[in-house]
């Protein structure tokens, strides 16, 4: 819980996109702090409909918006700017009003793709107030979302909260894509020329989980783990801290050839939330020993459940 913070003047959470690998982890980390939560998916909760929103929020009546949901195909939005827009767009311009119209406090997740993320001379880690430029349909969807929020946002408690290369158990994401390949054998490229910061949605859900219960002014925050590197390295010490041999070449983003660009820059000063907070999150390599541990939890648990499956006919 962090200094000043006011857990008491939140008891219902709400956490849209409940599905998806950030939601699912702000689910249980509210649940684990005691708080009554109500994770709802897309089914439950479309954002893009505003009466949907409203009818949502009188039924469920929260504290706090957690406000997950998003369409995440980089490349998909790159294709379809139009579901972009309304969905990461104005689906959280939707929620931010309909949160600011009840007095409901709101985090909305956005990402390191609202910067132009070139790797700039100062190579320093961005600041919230750095001016920004998204390359890419996705990023500019997100600046949408992050506009309407701060237009809606009252004096306290709605906050932008912008994280990067997230990552966590049961997800997909970059270390299941490659320790799917490590394991089969299969080649590996990675590009070398993109920097940032890993992030677990475990460390992550308890950072937006402490900003949302606190009485912080509104405003943007960064939130990433500690540390930076390339996605070369990061599958380099992925294969290494599971124990996997791989041998992992490298690639250009240009040879690569997604359809939208992505940063070459991603690191975010996270200081102004780790001044909130007393701490920052933890290190990298620490989110992805404790990510590495619990996917073999998770595995463990589903060989058990088929081994039951298998005596229980
Ligand atoms: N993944 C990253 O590396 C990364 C980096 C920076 C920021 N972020 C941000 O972090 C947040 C969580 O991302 P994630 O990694 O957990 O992504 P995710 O696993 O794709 O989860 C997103 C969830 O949002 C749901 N969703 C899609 N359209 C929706 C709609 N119209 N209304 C309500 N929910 C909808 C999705 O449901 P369906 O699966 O049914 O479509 C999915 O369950 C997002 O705001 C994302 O922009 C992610």
């Amino acid at each position: 819980m962090v200094e000043g913070s006011s857990q008491g003047a939140v008891a219902t959470v709400l956490v849209t996109g409940a599905a998806g690998q950030l939601g699912r982890a702000v689910v249980e980390a509210a649940e684990t702090r005691g708080l009554t939560v109500h994770g709802l998916g897309r089914e439950q909760l479309p954002v893009e409909e505003p009466a949907a929103c409203a009818r949502v929020l009188d039924d469920l009546r929260p504290d706090l918006v957690i406000h997950c949901g998003a369409w995440t195909d980089v490349d998909g939005c790159e294709a379809d700017p139009e579901r972009a827009e309304r969905v990461n767009g104005q689906g959280t311009a939707n929620l931010a009003v309909a949160c600011r119209d009840r007095g409901i406090r709101l985090c909305a997740v956005s990402t390191d793709y609202v910067f132009a993320g070139e790797v700039g001379e100062a190579r320093r880690p961005l600041r919230e107030d750095d001016p920004v430029g998204p390359a890419s349909v996705y990023g500019r969807s997100k600046l949408h979302g992050e506009r309407a929020v701060l237009e809606a946002a009252p004096e306290r408690g709605f906050h932008v909260v912008r994280t990067a290369w997230v990552f966590g158990p049961g997800g997909k994401n970059f270390p299941a894509a490659i320790l799917n390949r490590a394991r089969q054998g299969l080649p590996l490229k990675v590009v070398d020329d993109q920097v940032g910061s890993p992030t677990l949605t475990l460390d992550l859900a308890e950072a937006l989980l402490d900003l949302g219960c606190a009485d912080a002014l509104s405003g943007i925050w960064h939130a990433a783990n500690e540390g930076s590197l390339s996605w070369h390295d990061f599958a380099i010490a992925i294969c290494r801290a599971a124990g996997v041999h791989a041998d992992i070449g490298r690639q250009s983003s240009a040879e690569l050839g997604r359809p939208a660009p992505r940063p070459a820059w991603s690191v975010l000063d996270c200081s102004k939330l780790a001044r909130l907070r007393g701490r920052p999150l933890p290190a990298w390599d620490d989110a992805l020993q404790r990510h590495l541990a619990a996917e073999d939890a998770l595995r463990a648990a589903a060989a058990v459940r088929e081994g039951n499956g298998g005596t229980d006919t």
